[in-house]
C-alpha cells in the first residue's frame, strides 16, 4: 500500500499546470441534478478512489500527502471555501464547487477533473464532499442560493480609463500592505500571514495572472473582491468599497495579471541580438528596454530527492545580447523576499523560525520556514553541443554529458558575483572551475518584489573543450535554475526549466538550423504540438532548404 501510494503521490502532487483557457467564471455549468442517497454513495466511491489521499478519509484535509503540500488540501468539515459566488462567510453553491472541481486550482496541487470524471461523476463527488460539513449544507438558514453576490456592470469608460482610475483605489484601500506597491505579493505584511488553519499563506503575486485561482478577468476579480477568499486573510470588500471602486480596482488588477494570464508559449528558441558596441552591464541600463524578452516556465525539481513540489518561482524573463567578444543575459523574476543569507538567517533565528532543510515535509505543526538560504539563479549549457543532436539530462547532465554552469547567488556581496561550475549529474553538487578559468560576472538588483540579474561571460575562452564555447550563428541548448531562499530552496530544491535553445543570431547558416531541428526532434519530439508544427513547416516547404521534404506517409501526390 505504502509503495503504491508513493507512486500515486509523486505523480499526483505536481503543481497543477497553467489554467486552460476556460477560466472559473467562463465555464458553462450544466444543470445540477438532485442528489439522492445513490448519488452520494457513488460520490463516496469516487472520493475514495480520487480525492482521499489529499483531502483525507474524513474530509478534514489530512490525507497522507497533505503535509507535502502547500497550500494544503481543503478541510471540508468547516464548509469554508475560497472560490464562491456567495458573500463572505457563506457556503458555496453546487455550481461553484462544480467549477472548481472541473478546472482545478492553478498553481496548487488541486488537479482539474473535467478530463477525468464525467459531469455526472463530478456532481456525485460534490454531493459527497458536502456531507463532511455536518448539517451545514442541509440547514435552510445557510442556503447559499440566498447569498449570491450580484455582479452588475462596470462604470462607464474605456478599459484604459478604468485601469487608470483603479490604481489610486489600490493605494487607498491598502491592498499594498499585503500585495506590495506594484502588486508582486511583497507587501510589508507578506511574511506574517496565516490561514484559518494556522498555516503560512502568501499574498498573491498579481502579475502571475495564471495563478489567480478564481480567474484573472475583471469580472472574476470583481467577484473575488466582493466575496473575499474564505479561510484566508484576503477579505471581502463589499462593505468597504463601492461597487464602482471594486470594478475600477478589478480592471487595474486584471491589467497587472494580463501579460502572464494565459500560457506564455513564447517558443523554444531564445534569440540573442548582436550589438556593435559595448554590452549593457547593469540590470537597469536603458538599452535593455528594446530587447524582446522570452518568458519561460519553471517547475519544481522533482526527479531526484529531495523532490521539490512547491517552487516559488514559476516565470522567468530572459533577454540576451552579444557583441564581438561577450554575451550578456538579463534574467528577471518575481520574488517577494530579498534573501541575502546573512541578514535573513539572523532575522529568522531572532524570530524563532525554523529552517527546514530535510526532506520537504512542510510546516510540521505549523512551524514557519524562513530564509536560511540565499536567492540565486543559474544558466546551464551542455559542455559540448556541436554536431551532437542529444541533450544532457536536464538536471545537471551526467558524467558522459557534463554541463557548464554560470551561477549568481545573492549572498556574494563581497566576493565574486558569479561562479562557473561544471555539473556531472545530480548525485554530487557541481564543482567550481579552477580560479584561472572563472570569467563570468554578474550584477543584480532587487526592487518591489523582483530580481533583475545580468550575467556576462566571454563568448569563447582559451579553455577549449573544458568550458562551453559560444559560437555566433549556432543554436545552443540552454536551461535555467532559480532558488528562492525564503521558500527554503537550496541545492536540488529549486525551480528549473527544460532545455531551451539560444540562438546567437547572425546571418543564418543552414547547418545550425539543422542541428536545432535534430535536437528538437530527438528530445522533445514527443510533444505532439511541436511535431504538428514541424510537419506543417515541412509541408509548407519551409524546411526544404535543409533537405527536409514531405514524407511518403502523408505526401500529397500531384494529381
Ligand atoms: C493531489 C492532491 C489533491 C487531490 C487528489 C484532490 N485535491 Fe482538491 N484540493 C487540493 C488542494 C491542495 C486544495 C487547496 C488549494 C488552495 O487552497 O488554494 C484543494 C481544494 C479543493 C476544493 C476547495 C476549493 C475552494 O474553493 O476552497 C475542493 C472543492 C476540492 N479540492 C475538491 C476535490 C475533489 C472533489 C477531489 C477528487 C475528485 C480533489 N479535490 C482531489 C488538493 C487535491
Ligand atoms: C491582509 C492581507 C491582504 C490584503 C489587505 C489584501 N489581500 Fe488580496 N490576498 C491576500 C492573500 C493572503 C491572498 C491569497 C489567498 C490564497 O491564495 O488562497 C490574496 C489573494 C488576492 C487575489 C487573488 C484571488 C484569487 O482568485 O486567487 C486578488 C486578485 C487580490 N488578493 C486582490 C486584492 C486587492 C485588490 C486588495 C485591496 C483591495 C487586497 N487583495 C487586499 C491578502 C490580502
Amino acid at each position: 500500500m505504502t509503495r503504491r501510494l508513493d507512486v500515486i503521490v509523486w505523480v499526483a502532487i505536481a503543481i497543477a499546470p497553467r489554467a486552460a483557457s476556460a477560466q472559473w467564471m467562463d465555464l458553462s455549468v450544466p444543470e445540477r441534478p438532485v442528489a439522492d442517497a445513490a448519488s452520494i454513495a457513488a460520490g463516496r466511491r469516487l472520493y475514495e478512489e480520487r480525492c482521499w489521499f489529499c483531502h483525507g478519509e474524513d474530509g478534514d484535509g489530512t490525507g497522507p500527502v497533505a503535509e507535502y503540500l502547500w497550500p494544503r488540501p481543503r478541510d471540508f468539515t468547516l464548509g469554508s471555501y475560497k472560490l464562491r459566488t456567495t458573500s463572505s462567510g457563506e457556503l458555496p453553491t453546487d455550481e461553484d464547487l462544480f467549477r472548481t472541481v472541473s478546472l482545478g486550482i492553478p498553481g496548487t496541487a488541486m488537479p482539474e477533473w473535467q478530463s477525468v470524471l464525467s459531469e455526472q461523476e463530478r456532481w456525485q463527488v460534490i454531493s459527497y464532499i458536502k456531507t463532511f460539513a455536518e448539517g451545514l449544507f442541509e440547514d435552510e438558514d445557510f442556503d447559499p442560493y440566498a447569498f449570491i453576490v450580484e455582479i452588475g456592470s462596470p462604470p462607464e469608460g474605456s478599459t484604459e480609463a478604468l485601469v487608470a482610475e483603479g490604481q489610486p483605489v489600490f493605494d487607498e484601500a491598502d491592498c499594498w500592505e499585503c500585495h506590495g506597491s506594484l502588486g508582486r505579493g511583497d507587501g510589508e505584511r507578506a511574511s506574517e500571514l496565516t490561514d484559518d488553519w494556522d498555516f503560512p499563506i502568501l499574498p498573491t503575486d498579481l502579475h502571475t495572472g495564471w495563478k489567480i485561482k478564481g480567474g484573472s478577468t475583471p469580472r472574476e476579480i470583481y467577484l473575488r473582491l466582493s466575496t473575499g477568499l474564505d479561510g484566508t486573510p484576503m477579505p471581502s470588500y463589499s462593505e468597504t468599497l463601492s461597487e464602482d471602486d471594486r470594478w475600477r480596482l478589478a480592471y487595474y488588477v486584471s491589467s497587472l495579471a494580463a501579460p502572464l494570464a494565459g500560457a506564455p508559449a513564447t517558443g523554444v528558441v531564445i534569440t540573442a541580438r548582436r550589438v556593435d558596441d559595448s554590452l549593457p552591464t547593469t540590470p537597469d541600463d536603458a538599452a535593455w528596454a528594446d530587447v524582446p524578452a522570452t518568458w519561460l516556465t519553471l517547475s519544481g525539481q522533482a526527479t531526484f530527492p529531495p523532490r521539490w513540489q512547491i517552487p516559488a518561482v514559476s516565470d522567468l524573463a530572459v533577454q540576451v545580447l552579444y557583441n564581438a567578444t561577450d554575451v550578456a543575459l538579463r534574467l528577471r523574476w518575481d520574488d517577494r523576499f530579498m534573501d541575502t543569507v546573512s541578514v535573513d538567517s539572523a532575522l529568522a533565528r531572532r524570530e524563532g523560525w525554523e529552517a527546514n532543510d530535510m526532506f520537504p515535509r512542510l510546516f510540521p505543526d505549523g512551524a514557519r520556514m524562513r530564509a536560511t538560504h540565499p536567492d540565486g539563479v543559474e544558466v546551464m549549457f551542455p559542455l559540448r553541443y556541436a554536431g551532437r543532436p542529444e541533450l544532457p539530462h536536464f538536471v545537471y547532465g551526467s558524467a558522459g554529458q557534463p554541463v557548464d554552469l554560470w551561477r549568481w547567488r545573492a549572498d556574494r556581496a563581497g566576493g565574486p558575483t558569479a561562479v562557473e561550475l561544471r555539473g556531472r549529474g545530480a548525485s554530487q553538487p557541481p564543482e567550481p572551475h579552477e580560479p584561472e578559468s572563472q570569467r563570468a560576472s554578474a550584477r543584480a538588483t532587487w526592487a518591489d518584489g523582483q530580481w533583475t540579474v545580468v550575467l556576462r561571460r566571454p563568448l569563447t575562452t582559451d579553455d577549449g573543450a573544458r568550458e562551453v564555447q559560444l559560437e555566433p550563428g549556432r543554436i545552443i541548448p540552454i536551461a535555467f535554475h532559480v532558488w528562492e531562499g525564503a521558500n527554503g530552496e537550496t541545492g536540488l530544491k529549486m525551480a528549473l526549466s527544460s532545455w531551451y535553445f539560444l540562438h546567437l543570431r547572425e546571418s543564418a547558416r543552414a547547418s545550425s538550423y539543422l542541428v536545432v531541428l535534430l535536437l528538437v526532434l530527438g528530445t522533445v519530439g514527443a510533444e505532439y504540438g511541436l511535431i504538428v508544427w514541424l510537419r506543417r513547416q515541412r509541408d509548407s516547404g519551409w524546411l526544404s532548404r535543409f533537405g527536409i521534404t514531405p514524407g511518403p506517409d502523408d505526401a500529397r501526390r500531384p494529381s
